[in-house]
């Protein structure tokens, strides 16, 4: 099981099939509005730009998070308490995750789970060999779905769930209290949660920060139609589409599109669909929210609050949940 006299256990493998993702995309192409969904960004090379979007100027969220919580983490682990196992929803580069385990008193374990499977491989070898008296067993899955957790979790009397970056808003506000329910239900009665929100904030700022001046969030949003073409026998023709992105005040989202230049017809895995001219297939939703929003949110889901702190700019929010 151990690999490198680290405690790192073998990973279990739940990424979704090539036949799922085909499916999605044949479902989502045949829709009135066009969509594919968001979890399908991030295969390597998508990974690897979203990395880099976290580097561009205009992109607020990775960099204000993370100051914010080397702030309180401190806050953050004294509230924990000793021995607690750390089960990391969308762990990608893991650069958060460091600034976690590094201040926990004695972590029982840690478990990423990551739909990017190659990052995951990559990223927790590197954390098992810094971390060697960690126990690290890495889940590479689709986290939205039920999944059953590693044989390590047997042995753990309390968690900490990390949800870093903001992914909650990629969710739709029922999508949303759906997970945190089943991710309380996952963590038991003593169970945290620890879980980064993007606030509500001037339009400008947003608009700003999903269209990136050197062109990184086109290129990743635009990195699935290559993918598709890869992995499904798609022709999507890349000159043919650009990146759209916008606030939408009313749901108090950003939708990220890509928009067909022309008239088109396109065929995935032997299938063909139609584009008129400016149509759209809407890849993301970023949903923002206030603090009490949120925190009305996970209510719904049945977490009480335990605390919540904002940088100074009032940016970007972490908050600890307990679930009783
Ligand atoms: C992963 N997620 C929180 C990012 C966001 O801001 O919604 C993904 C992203 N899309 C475009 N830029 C970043």
């Amino acid at each position: 099981m151990s690999q490198n006299n680290s405690q790192l256990a073998a990973l279990i493998d739940l990424s979704p099939s090539v036949a799922e993702f085909r499916a999605s995309v044949w479902a989502g192409l045949a829709q009135h509005q066009k969509t594919i969904p968001a979890k399908f960004f991030y295969d390597r090379e998508g990974s690897r730009l979203f990395e880099e979007i976290c580097l561009t100027p205009e992109y607020y969220p990775t960099r204000t998070e993370k100051k914010l919580l080397a702030d309180v983490v401190s806050e953050i682990a004294g509230l924990a308490g000793p021995g607690r196992a750390v089960l990391e929803f969308g762990s990608g580069a893991g650069v958060k995750t460091r600034a976690l385990l590094d201040r926990l008193d004695a972590p029982a374990a840690y478990v990423p789970v990551e739909i990017s499977r190659a990052r995951l491989v990559e990223v927790t070898s590197e954390l098992a060999a810094d971390y060697p008296k960690i126990q690290i067993a890495p889940v590479c899955a689709d986290y939205t779905k039920p999944f059953n957790l590693p044989s390590v979790a047997m042995g753990v009397a309390h968690w900490l769930g990390f949800f870093p970056g903001s992914t909650i808003g990629n969710f739709t506000p029922p999508q949303a209290v759906q997970f945190l329910s089943q991710v309380r239900r996952m963590l038991g009665t003593t169970g945290l949660m620890l879980i980064g929100v993007d606030l509500r904030k001037d339009i400008a700022v947003l608009n700003a920060a999903y269209n990136d001046a050197a062109g990184v969030t086109a290129d990743f949003n635009l990195n699935l139609l290559t993918r598709i073409n890869r992995e499904l026998d798609g022709d999507f023709d890349l000159s043919q589409f650009g990146h759209s992105a916008f606030y939408e005040p009313e749901q108090g989202r950003i939708e990220m599109h890509l928009i067909s230049r022309r008239a088109q017809s396109v065929n995935v895995a032997g299938r063909a669909f139609d584009f008129a001219a400016d149509e759209t297939i809407h890849t993301e939703n970023s949903y923002k929210y206030d603090v009490d929003q949120f925190r009305c949110l996970a209510a719904s889901a049945g977490w009480s609050h335990r605390a919540v702190w904002t940088d100074s700019d009032r940016l970007f929010s972490l908050h600890l949940l307990a679930c009783e």
